[in-house]
């Protein structure tokens, strides 16, 4: 194979990618974001790795939520705080009813491009360029917002960088202590079934912690009391971006994007010959790749040995993307291949992004029924192929949105407009989160039998 280099993607096709009017700008931006600090260490890609690579091995669950789109204007502490809450309740859950430790990865600090299936947005005569998410231009639908603005970048890494401090800031600063479990149930979510059944669990757990606390476990004892690991991920779509936080790590050598935990590749940009793939060989985080229904079992087979070459255990995540009732279609051809070649993976479920459709009232949305189907799917044919069905991949946000309908706490086409805030794709609130949760837990339960 070529020799690869942080810039070497630059020599192979790309697709989604902005065209920058004003190219000077764009190399005076990208020199500076090259001097930056880097957001995570190579040292902590390399602990999420070995945390996924217990999740390989059936050890533990991967939980990877947050925004489909981090926006500037929904830049807010209380947000990222909700979600940070909202995924700190769902891993307790599954921990707890689904008995198997949880990492967790935000899809939050630096998720802010997107890919789009058309380069271009017709509203009544008037045809614009795309939005493609606040790294690049602006949503509003008007020509001078659409011009992909380099300084955008620095915004974005600006915003990343508050972003992940706070997440660290939560998870070693009490937040995350688990006598907090009473406080991760958000306001409304207390009304609904779903609700009720999490505090009986927090009343469950509490009651624990004071039978531990009475032999001496307390939480000035025992970090994994008080403090959680909490990492950070986001499509690496935006290469000159990515490629400006490749550094080299000064104790091994290797290289590292450091600018998240772990990063992935869509389902739009997975070509073997194709640039990001390219980007991605090269780097030494945990990475993820997309597959959707048209992924291919000997593609698949091809694109994880060209990115994780020494069959390394938690560098792979493969993120199964289907729809709901193509699982079984589809899914059990790729297992079987990387199996036959016994290639290390972690299998996740993304049941989003295969069961978005337009309600009556012309709202991009997606139901929660659908996405319970799908994730139920995914543990069955898990099961049925003597596999792992190892993580889940969601947007979520941990505020009380109206972007997906059902749930327990029933979201109706008619509410979608009450509280419809995403910049890309609708979000499970903390409430449907949560009932995912618990679908997920005893999915874990059963799997473990
Ligand atoms: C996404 O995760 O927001 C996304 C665009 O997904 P996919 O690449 O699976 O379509
Ligand atoms: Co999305």
């Amino acid at each position: 194979m070529s020799t690869w280099s942080p810039s070497s993607w630059r020599e192979k096709p790309i697709l989604q990618q902005p065209t920058y009017p004003d190219q000077a700008k764009l190399a005076s931006v990208l020199t500076e974001l090259k001097n930056y600090p880097p957001l995570v260490f190579a040292g902590e890609a390399r602990s999420l790795k070995e945390q996924l690579s217990k999740v390989a091995q059936g050890k533990a669950f991967l939980l990877q939520g947050g925004d489909c789109a981090e926006s500037f204007s929904e830049f807010h502490a209380d947000n990222i705080r909700d979600t940070f809450k909202a995924l700190m309740q769902m891993a307790v859950v599954m921990t707890y009813a689904g008995g198997l430790p949880v990492v967790k990865v935000g899809r939050l600090g630096g998720q802010f491009a997107k890919p789009r299936s058309s380069d271009h947005e017709t509203q009544g005569d008037i045809t614009l360029d795309s939005y493609r998410g606040d790294i690049i231009n602006g949503i509003d639908f008007n020509e001078k917002a659409r011009v992909p603005d380099p300084e955008r970048m620095i915004k974005a890494y600006n915003q990343a960088t508050a972003t992940q401090n706070l997440l660290r800031a939560f998870a070693s600063g009490g937040l995350a202590d688990l006598h907090q479990v009473n406080k991760w149930n958000l306001d409304f979510a207390y009304k609904s079934e779903v609700g009720e059944k999490y505090e009986k669990l927090a009343e469950d757990i509490e009651k624990s912690l004071q039978f531990m606390e009475a032999c001496g476990v307390t939480s000035k004892t025992y970090r994994t009391l008080r403090e959680t690991d909490f990492y950070t991920s986001h499509e690496a779509l935006l290469l000159p971006y990515e490629e400006a936080f490749t550094r080299q790590d000064s104790i091994t050598g290797d290289w590292y994007n450091v600018s998240a935990h772990m990063v992935w590749i869509g389902d739009r940009t997975r070509q073997l010959d194709g640039a990001h793939v390219e980007y991605m060989r090269g780097i030494k985080n945990p990475i993820g790749i997309k597959a959707g229904p048209s992924m291919d079992p000997d593609d698949l087979v091809r694109l994880a040995t060209a990115v994780n070459p020494d069959n390394e255990a938690g560098r792979l995540n493969i993120i199964v993307r289907m729809g709901a009732n193509k699982v079984g279609e589809h899914m059990p051809q790729l297992i079987r291949a990387i199996e036959k070649e016994g290639l290390n993976v972690v299998w996740s479920c993304d049941p989003m992004h295969g069961n978005t459709i337009k309600s009556s009232n012309n709202y991009k949305t997606r139901p929660v029924d659908a996405i319970l189907t799908e994730m139920k799917q995914f543990f069955q044919v898990h099961k049925a192929e003597g596999t792992f069905g190892g993580g889940v991949h969601l947007e979520m946000t941990g505020k009380n949105v109206t972007e997906c309908i059902g749930g327990s706490f029933t979201v109706t086409e008619e509410d979608l407009s009450s509280r419809y805030h995403t910049h890309c794709d609708p979000r499970l609130n903390a409430d449907q989160s949560l009932e995912l949760a618990f679908l997920i837990a005893d999915s874990l339960k059963d799997a473990h039998k």
